[in-house]
């Protein structure tokens, strides 16, 4: 089985790339499941029900969040019956919303799991336990357990990969923005990658309007930050190839577009 994963959609501009490379895509790397991290799908933060539909219209399988699950207002009324939205696992346990998704392709079955980081983030409960608990779980349905890992530090990234190596299929790492060139298949065959990196404007910091973001760090005052609808876009992913009798991965694959990596067919 193939495994499509987009990074953090920011806004308009990232769902447009989105809207426009999907397709080739799914040429090129003939995926059967594709996941899209929406957490800044709705103007930078959060995601409404219109944008988490759309992507599922366009052929996305699931949308994974993360620590901007919340920030808009609307979540509250459709998440509870978005069937294919994913949250931190770890949020405190009284949170709507589920951490844990499985889908079918034919005859196999799929978990996809979000986990959210402590460092320089939220203080949640232990994602490193609440991955034991959720992965017991799935194995009793599936070896093929995808997990989407939303967090600040590559320490805490890949130790979050060494932890789970063999026990799942990927740990993906998610919010940091920018894309890392660590991808690689761990020895007990867990594809691992720090960062998939950011879906939305190019020539931003982090797909947040630059001007604002430099003001912020010269003058230390608040500023709110923007983000721009025009201008270059870029699309960051991962293809994960996976044993479907072990839910071990066999080969990962970065996929960065932008004008500086043109897209090849
Ligand atoms: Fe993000
Ligand atoms: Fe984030």
């Amino acid at each position: 089985m193939n495994i499509l994963f987009i990074g953090d959609v920011v806004s308009s501009m990232g769902r447009d790339m989105v809207k426009e490379y999907l397709p080739k895509l799914k040429e090129k790397y003939r995926p059967h499941i594709t996941i899209v991290n929406g957490e800044n799908a709705a103007g930078g933060k959060g995601i409404t029900e219109k944008i988490y539909r759309g992507f599922l219209e366009i052929g996305a399988q699931a949308v994974t969040l993360g620590n901007h699950t919340w920030d808009n207002r609307e979540i509250f009324e459709f998440i509870d019956h978005a069937k294919y939205l994913v949250r931190p696992a770890n949020f405190p346990e009284n949170n709507p919303g589920q951490g844990i998704v499985y889908l079918k392709m034919n005859s196999e079955e799929i978990a996809v799991i979000s986990l959210q980081g402590r460092t320089f983030l939220a203080a949640n409960d232990c994602p490193f336990q609440k991955a034991d608990q959720l992965i017991e779980e799935a194995k009793v349905r599936t070896p093929i357990i995808f997990v989407d890992f939303h967090a600040e530090a590559t320490s805490e990234k890949q130790a979050m990969g060494w932890y789970l190596d063999g026990r799942v299929s990927a740990v993906i790492g998610t919010h940091t923005h920018v894309q890392t060139a660590d991808h690689r298949i761990l020895p007990k065959g867990t594809a691992f990658m720090s960062d998939v990196g950011m879906t939305g404007p190019y020539d931003e910091i982090l797909g947040m309007d630059k001007e604002v973001v430099i003001r912020r760090f010269l003058t230390g005052l608040p500023g709110r930050f923007e983000v721009p609808k025009t201008g270059r876009a870029q699309l960051s992913a991962v293809c994960i190839e996976i044993d479907n009798k072990t839910g071990n991965a066999k080969k990962i694959t970065p996929i960065l577009i932008n004008e500086d990596h043109p897209f090849y067919s």
